[in-house]
Parts: structure tokens; sequence; C-alpha cells
């Protein structure tokens, strides 16, 4: 009898990252792939467990600190959205600095559709330009915010899932998307305590564990994977060289198995890199805007320091000596 022809159409940039990746020197798989639907499930579990601090903090921030926004980067503008928009931060703003326009920018329709329709239910009365492209290059907006002055919103420290050159490139292509003068409104985490640090990553209930170890579970189902999943665990470590946490999945006995008929081989204690998660110091973070042509305007952060709500405004380039 012939195998069971698989129904799921395996995404092509999927099948290569990861072939590519679990091949590599230092076994690594992008961790752009962590979202599918179960992982984006397990993400949003996450932002609710009481170890992973970042999004009630930025949410606590948001909060206090929006009004002070509207008042920096005017009432009225344009509010631009480098992702599709959150159920819970993307309100907080918007009812502080009534916009004349919102425009959420993903490269997945299908969140952006949703998210743009919940949102409507919620502000009926704002105008929404929902924009489907890949953010990590310059966009042409709609015509009309055009001529409006500018906010972009970047929440949830999702800069620090990026390397330094990365992060900077986006940040380059969102100035030349919003251009000269406008603003930008982005989240950071900062670097603290390694216990807390690593609790947020590695958390009790084990939530972290499963969306990490969920990466496995898709390239079983999605590329004819054979990956015995539970010969592998869940490890976060605080790079501080790098500054940054890392998630890995460590094979925990020596195993072998296949994706897309590809045979692959992992020692005990080998492990795949899957994320990285960067937290900055204040000066790191004002240089990783300047280095991408963004002044500071105004940082608050929380009474512990523990995470960065910066507002930032685009330079206009000058001689320097
Ligand atoms: C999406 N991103 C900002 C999260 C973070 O904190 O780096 C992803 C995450 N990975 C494990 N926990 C949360």
């Amino acid at each position: 009898m012939d195998a069971p022809v698989s129904i799921i159409e395996a995404d092509p940039a999927f099948r290569a990252d990861v072939l590519a990746g679990l091949a590599a020197p230092i076994p690594a798989i992008p961790a752009r792939w962590l979202y599918d639907r179960r992982g984006s499930e397990l993400f949003e579990a996450i932002t609710e467990l009481p170890e992973y601090y970042p999004t009630r903090v930025e949410t606590a921030l948001l909060h206090r600190y929006s009004r002070s926004v509207a008042e920096m980067a005017g009432r009225g503008a344009a509010v631009i959205e480098f992702g599709s928009g959150s159920s819970t931060k993307t309100p907080i703003l918007l009812e502080a600095v009534h916009p004349a326009a919102y425009v959420p920018i993903d490269i997945s329709g299908d969140f952006l559709r949703d998210s743009a329709a919940a949102l409507k239910e919620r502000m009926p009365l704002l105008p929404i330009h929902p924009v489907e492209a890949d953010f990590m290059k310059p966009i042409d907006l709609p015509q009309a915010v055009a001529k409006l002055p500018k906010l972009g919103f970047f929440p949830g420290s999702t800069i620090g899932n990026m390397v330094a050159r990365t992060a900077v490139d986006l940040l380059r292509a969102m100035k030349d998307t919003l251009g000269v003068g406008a603003f930008l409104l982005i989240g950071m985490d900062r670097i603290k305590d390694e216990e807390v640090l690593i609790r947020a990553y590695d958390d009790a209930a084990g939530v972290t564990a499963e969306f990490n170890l969920n990466l496995l579970h898709r390239i079983n189902r999605e590329l004819r994977g054979t990956i015995p999943v539970d010969a592998f665990r869940h490890h976060a470590i605080w790079n501080d060289r790098m500054s940054r946490i890392e998630m890995h999945l460590e094979a925990l006995r020596d195993v072998e198995f296949s994706v897309e008929g590809q045979s692959f081989a992992f020692k005990a204690g080998e492990t795949i890199h899957t994320e990285n998660s960067h937290k900055y110091g204040l000066r790191d973070s004002r240089l990783l805007l300047r280095a991408a042509g963004w002044g500071v305007a105004t940082e608050w952060t929380d009474p512990d320091d523990q995470f960065a709500l910066i507002l930032a405004q685009a330079e206009a380039p000058r001689f320097a000596p």
C-alpha cells in the first residue's frame, strides 16, 4: 500500500530553514517558525504566566504613559503598528492618541483581517487601513495617511528576538516607511537578574517548554519528520556575553531521525538553538536606535526598571564631524 499523501502543503521556506538549520555546525532554526496556530496559542498563554513579566509591565506602562505619548507625538496622527495588533495593548494607545487613522501592517493577511475586525467593533469610528506586507522592508503607506503625522508602534520587545544587525535593518526600514520627523513607540526588555530572566523563559507550569517543543511536532507534521519529541527537552540559558536569553532544544540521549527523507543524528547534550531574546541596558537601547537614525525623545520604565517604553523620533541626516 502507498504511504498516505500529506494534504498540508509544507511552506518551502520552512522546509529550507529546517533542513539547513538541522545540518548546520551549530544547529539552529529561525524563531519565526515557532508560531504556527498552536505556537501562537501557546505564546498567548505565556503572556499570562506569573513569571512572564514583559506583557504585564509593558501594559501597565502603556496605561500610565499613553497620554504623554499623545502629547508629544500629537493627537490626530496616523498610528502605524508593525504587527497585526494585540487585543489588549493597541486599544490603550489608540484611546489616548485619538488617531486620525490606524494602519496595522502584517505579513499574515488572516491575522490582520481578524484583529482589524475585532478593533472595528471596539472603535467603530476609527478609519482602519490594514496593509499586508513584510515590514522588514520599507513600505508605501496608503494614500489616505500620506499627509498625516506618523506614530509607529512596535510593542512586546519583539525587536529583542533579532540579532543587532537585523534589528538595525528593521529600524532603518521603519524610518523609511514613516519618514523623517515621525515618532516610534517601541518596547524593549531590560537586562536584569538572571534568575528572574530564566524563570520568565522556563516557567513552572511548563508552557514555554511546550511552546519550544511544539516546533518539533510541527516539523514531524509538516515535513514528514520522525523526531522522537520525548528525546528532547526545553533549555533556556542566559548568554551574558551576548546579553540575551537563548532557547534551545537539547537531546536527552543519542537520537537519529529523518526530515523529508534526510537523516540527522544528535548526541546526548547537543542542542538546536530556536530563539534569542536580547535584553538592553539604557545605553544599549539608545545606541541601537541611533544606529538606525532614531533619536530618543523620552523613555519610561517601571520602578524596578524591568521594561522600557521608548518614544523615538526619526532624525534628518546631518553632517557630522
Ligand atoms: C515574542 N517575543 C517578544 C517573546 C520574547 O519574550 O522574546 C517570545 C517568547 N519566547 C519565549 N517566551 C516568550
